[in-house]
């Protein structure tokens, strides 16, 4: 029923600065895998084979990334090396690539608006590649892909958070529908911890109906001057259609530096051999 994927990466990455100076934020990599090729994984095992990414200037390497390498290709063909391509492969052989450039940085909101030409009239995944889910069963769009099926609505991943860190996330507030889902009735961006409305904060993963587009079109900039994809959702929570979604795993914020070792450590203890 979900076909596409929608990836903002058009941020400037200034947490990261000087790496992302002139390299896109999402190339950075997790051990040996870049953080967009993780998030492409994901959306495909959760059956969305249509990739479509809003880009903007110093992220041409991510078109480079999802294409065909054939200097390199040939060099390592048969060699032991071989295997370390072997999922970046799977992933452009089953998967379409789509590409447009967000000119001006003006939010996430603005983003996800831009890519309306690339999605359509359809629902859509949104993974931010710099939030890094690890999960020992489904990935984390699989499962809300499979909660989509069941509601057909709108539907955010979110976790709890300390209180003191509520400033740098989108906070909902809900009534439970179950122990791990909650029908939205507010949301807030980056509010103060005093004012937030829980400890219930949004990550980098929206499944998202297309009339979002139109209330994004309506939504005039908020916090930070940015046109904010919670602004928008908040408006389509008021009509009872946006869902939060407590899921089942670990993420890592690899926007930020500690969450980046953190995520380091973590995946080179669970993903690879101590020799390696
Ligand atoms: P962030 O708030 O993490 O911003 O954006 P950023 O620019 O990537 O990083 P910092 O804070 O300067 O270090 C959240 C997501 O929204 C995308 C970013 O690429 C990131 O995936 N985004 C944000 C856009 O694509 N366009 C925008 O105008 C703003």
């Amino acid at each position: 029923m979900l076909k596409k994927c929608l990836y903002p990466v058009a941020g400037y990455g200034t947490r990261f600065l000087p790496a992302t100076k002139s390299m896109a934020k999402e190339m950075l990599p997790i051990v040996d895998k870049p953080l967009i090729q993780y998030a492409v994984k994901e959306a495909m095992d959760a059956g969305l084979f249509e990739q479509a990414f809003v880009t903007g200037r110093t992220k041409r390497s991510i078109e480079d990334h999802f294409d065909i390498s054939y200097e390199l290709e040939n060099e390592i063909r048969g060699s032991s090396k071989e295997d370390k391509l072997a999922e970046i492969r799977h992933i452009r052989e089953n998967c379409v690539f789509t590409y447009t450039r967000q000119k001006q940085m003006l939010g996430l909101g603005h983003a996800i608006l831009t890519g309306e030409p690339m999605i359509g009239n359809e629902p859509f995944g949104v993974i931010l590649a710099d939030d890094l889910c690890i999960t020992d069963g489904d990935p984390v769009m699989k499962q809300m892909a499979d909660l989509y099926a069941e509601y057909q609505c709108s539907i955010v991943a979110i976790e709890e958070v300390p209180k003191e860190d509520t400033a740098k996330y989108g906070v909902i507030a809900g009534e439970a529908i179950r122990d791990d889902l909650y029908r939205i009735s507010d949301m807030v961006e980056k509010p103060a911890p005093e004012d937030a409305p829980s400890n219930l904060a949004i990550i980098g993963r929206y499944i998202l109906t297309p009339d979002i587009f139109d209330y994004i079109r309506n939504t005039p900039p908020g916090a930070g001057g940015e046109i904010q994809i919670t602004d928008a959702l908040l408006q389509q929570a008021k009509q009872g259609r946006v869902l939060a979604y407590r899921f089942q795993g670990r993420r890592f914020d690899c926007g930020s530096l500690h969450g980046f070792v953190e995520a380091t450590n973590y995946c080179f203890e669970k993903f690879h051999k101590p020799d390696e």
